[in-house]
């Protein structure tokens, strides 16, 4: 009975001296745990002589209450006590830290409204890898041996020498042909890579959208008509397509691209560089070439293709003057398109 006095006063003792949660929490452990100081008392009932048993039993159920009261009490306290120091550490009248809203970078934007305007004339998405073999990216695409495109001058190779990063979006256009028969309606946006020396109009790393559309009787005309489609709504609905005469192996014949100034309307202006025109795409009548080494039929079928620049478009449309401003990454300056 003494014990269980001494073990009280001291209890109490301890819970009242916790200074802090953790602390508080060892008392609990110390006495009630598995193999705390109350459940020990317990143990001793079966040494105790008959007749007193019942008291002793009582004196440590006793004990246990006062134990668990005084534990919660305290816990309160500590509980309360923490929360204030909390409270008094920030000053709540002080204004919030704004944090900026995400914006989509320019390409993206202009990728995602290039991908809407393309759907509604019937194109589906395609896609392909970063990494290419020479044979989707040259070979397929009708480009001789010895063509200057080729050399590591201008093309990343990897240590496979089969296998460079693609120096345009047109070897998705093999990949998809050699997948799917024709007739088919694709676009393919993604990243390209050649070894240009970065200046304000050229980097290493830039974003194309192909175009393809395989199937019998397609014409320039319709290549025409839709990229002047694509102007309009991409650019504004007084934007004109012009094509000039050029030269790409795997079209044929082959054109560039101009969309009329959007800045001067074509009057002539700095962005224009005077000439009321701006290079968009390269594109052309596919090059039954092409079409063998994919196992079209050039005798059946004809089709169209186009890339086009979107670093180009965005410069034009946001009137963003060093391309290199697209891949600094500056938050400030995206945010603004
Ligand atoms: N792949 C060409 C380039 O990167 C553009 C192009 C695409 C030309 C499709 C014709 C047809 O310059």
């Amino acid at each position: 009975m003494e014990q269980i006095e001494t073990t009280k006063t001291a209890a109490l003792d301890a819970i009242a001296n916790a200074n802090g949660l953790d602390e508080l929490d060892a008392v609990r452990v110390q006495y009630m745990g598995r193999k705390g100081l109350i459940p020990d008392l317990m143990k001793h009932l079966k040494t105790i002589p008959n007749e007193e048993k019942r008291a002793y039993g009582q004196r440590v159920n006793d004990l246990k209450t006062a134990f668990q009261e005084a534990l919660d009490a305290r816990k309160q306290e500590l509980e309360a006590a923490a929360e204030e120091t909390v409270t008094a550490a920030f000053d709540l009248t002080l204004p919030g830290e704004w944090r900026g809203v995400g914006s989509k970078h320019p390409i993206t934007q202009l990728t995602e409204r290039a991908i809407r305007i393309f759907q509604t004339l019937g194109f589906t998405v395609a896609d392909g890898p970063d990494i290419e073999t020479v044979f989707n990216n040259f070979d397929a695409l009708n480009h001789p041996p010895g063509h200057p495109a080729r050399d590591v001058k201008d093309t990343f190779y990897l240590d496979d020498p089969d296998t460079l990063l693609r120096t345009h979006t047109s070897p998705v256009q093999v990949r998809y042909m050699l997948s799917h028969p024709p007739p088919i309606r694709i676009i393919a946006p993604g990243r390209c890579y050649r070894r240009d020396t970065p200046d304000a109009t050229h980097s290493a790393n830039f974003h194309q959208i192909e175009g393809l559309y395989v199937a019998e009787k397609v014409s320039l005309a319709d290549l025409k008509g839709d990229l002047s489609h694509f102007a309009r709504e991409a650019m504004g609905p007084n934007t004109k397509v012009r094509f000039r005469p050029h030269f790409f192996p795997f079209t044929e014949p082959s054109v560039e691209v101009d969309f009329s100034c959007h800045v001067c309307g074509g009057k002539g202006c700095r962005v224009c560089k005077n000439s009321g025109w701006i290079e968009i795409a390269g594109a052309g009548m596919v090059d039954p070439n092409v079409f063998k080494a994919v196992g079209y039929d050039p005798d059946k079928v004809t089709g169209y293709a186009f890339g086009m620049g979107i670093e180009r478009i965005a410069m034009i449309l946001f009137g963003i003057t060093d391309i290199r401003h697209l891949y600094e990454n500056d938050a400030r300056y995206l945010a603004q398109f």
